[in-house]
């Protein structure tokens, strides 16, 4: 018995003693393993007479659970130690900016970006989402929409015709996303309030043009509706898409089969160096055709002129995305080259604004020339370092009374990878010299190894124009 609890005193100190896994794993073979001495002992119970193995048999099982245990506890120990270490060993900086994941490159196209967000814009409006096939029927490409048969309207669509079946009807290509409007008016009833975004094809091809194409349909029937909501909805549309307070248009009278009056609208821009800007500048840019719904039209989708009407109009979403986000030649947008794609398209997530973002580290390509010099650079700091950094600076710099900081990142005019700083004084400071301001926030930022220009906005409280409203 002695000779027991000396043996049993030996393991337990050594399963102590184990200072790892492997260690411990030793004790376990050398006590418990087939030639190990607890096992060995086991084995001699099986000799003994039963008064033996009765007076023995429960010291040598004792000594054998207890020594399992030991083991099971020690080599729990060993793992929280294991854990503890590596936690207080492996620092996670949880300000680092994500590495770039997989699915972090795959971009946007900017064709599906563009119709997210039109369609934002005219959700936000009360309008709907309707779709049409792409293989349409001559009656609804065509016919329903008052072009008759053998009308020479039918020319300006060079349409792409499947052929002839038995009973001498020919479906199609649509040439637009007006046959969405018969669908539409086929299928609902007034009020109608929809917009129809989805490919067209037309049998065209140059830098401007591309056998498919898509567009935007928009339709208004109810009973009252007239130009005036026309020219306000297409006005709201504009300032929203090319983000510009004030956007002068200009309405032309023109020709479309399915609308009277038809009308083409123009927008105010100025052509800058090959850059387009809107909402300044003398020149004028078509962008769409639109019209009252031709009563025809009405009447061929079963709805009574007298009593409803409407409007509808046509917009190319490319040629928006193209002046939108300087995109020079319409068929790279569809070659399917994934370096056009990631120079041009857009992060999952970010929400793209021409000003250069809303916050966070926004990195996209955007109102880019062929050739312009901007590398994919990443930030040195994490968005919050940036943010601390500057607003230090320009405490130290001003001394004045910072209220708010904000930083973003984008890119300058030329394409230089550039931060959007605004900075918000609490009322009553005196106007800081801002040169000064933005010297010492770049000598603090490069200072830090961040090398792009910091491009400041200072507002403050007392200034109604640069105030944007936003802490009203
Ligand atoms: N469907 C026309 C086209 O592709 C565009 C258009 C013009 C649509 C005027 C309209 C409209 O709804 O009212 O050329």
């Amino acid at each position: 018995m002695a000779e027991l609890d000396a043996l049993e005193q030996t393991i337990l100190a050594d399963i102590a003693a184990a200072a790892d896994e492997a260690a411990l794993e030793s004790v376990r073979v050398s006590t418990l393993g087939k030639k190990g001495s607890v096992s060995a002992l086991l084995a001699t119970l099986g000799k003994m007479t039963p008064e033996q193995r009765k007076a023995m048999g429960p010291a040598i099982n004792g000594l054998k659970d207890r020594v399992t245990a030991a083991l099971a506890a020690r080599r729990q120990a060993l793992k929280d130690l294991a854990l503890d270490q590596r936690l207080n060993t492996e620092t996670v900086d949880v300000t680092l900016p994500l590495p770039d994941s997989p699915a972090e490159q795959g971009r946007i196209h900017p064709i599906s970006q563009v119709i997210d967000e039109l369609t934002a814009i005219f959700a936000d409006m009360g309008f709907a989402i309707a779709e049409g096939p792409d293989i349409e029927t001559d009656d609804y490409n065509f016919t329903k929409l008052n072009f008759p048969e053998g009308h020479a309207a039918r020319d300006m669509h060079d349409t792409f015709f499947f052929p002839e079946k038995p009973d001498g009807s020919r479906m199609l290509l649509r040439t637009h996303t007006s046959p969405v409007q018969v669908r539409t008016m086929l299928s609902q009833k007034p009020p109608i309030r929809v917009i129809c975004p989805g490919r067209t094809y037309r049998c065209d091809s140059d830098q401007t043009h591309t056998p498919m194409f898509h567009q935007v349909e928009g339709l208004v029937i109810d009973k009252g509706s007239h130009l005036g909501h026309l020219k306000w909805i297409l006005a709201e549309f504009c300032k929203a898409f090319f983000e510009v307070d004030h956007v002068k248009m200009r309405f032309r009278p023109s020709f479309f089969p399915f609308t009277e009056p038809s009308l083409e609208v123009d927008i105010q821009c100025r052509r800058d160096k090959g850059e387009i800007r809107f909402g300044e500048g003398e020149d004028w840019l078509e962008i769409l055709g639109c019209g009252m719904v031709h009563p025809n039209v009405l009447k061929n989708c079963g709805l009574d002129p007298e009593e409803y009407q409407g409007f509808a109009w046509g917009l190319g979403i490319d040629r928006i995305a193209m002046l939108k986000y300087g995109m020079p030649d319409l068929r790279a947008f569809f070659e399917a080259d994934v370096r056009w794609l990631s120079y041009y398209g857009f992060r999952p997530l970010d929400f793209p604004t021409l000003a250069g973002g809303l916050s966070g580290d926004i990195y996209y390509p955007r109102k880019l020339q062929t050739g312009s010099k901007m590398t994919q650079t990443r930030s040195v700091m994490t968005s919050t370092k940036l943010a601390e950094t500057v607003e230090k600076a320009l405490r130290d710099a001003v001394g004045a009374a910072v209220d708010r900081v904000d930083v973003a990142e984008g890119y300058d005019h030329d394409g230089e990878p550039a931060l959007f700083v605004t900075v918000r004084y609490r009322s009553g400071t005196d106007t800081v010299n801002q040169t000064k301001a933005q010297g010492m926030v770049r000598e603090r930022l490069q200072e830090a190894g961040e090398e792009r220009f910091p491009y400041m906005n200072h507002i403050y409280p007392d200034d109604p124009l640069a105030d944007d409203g936003e802490d009203a």
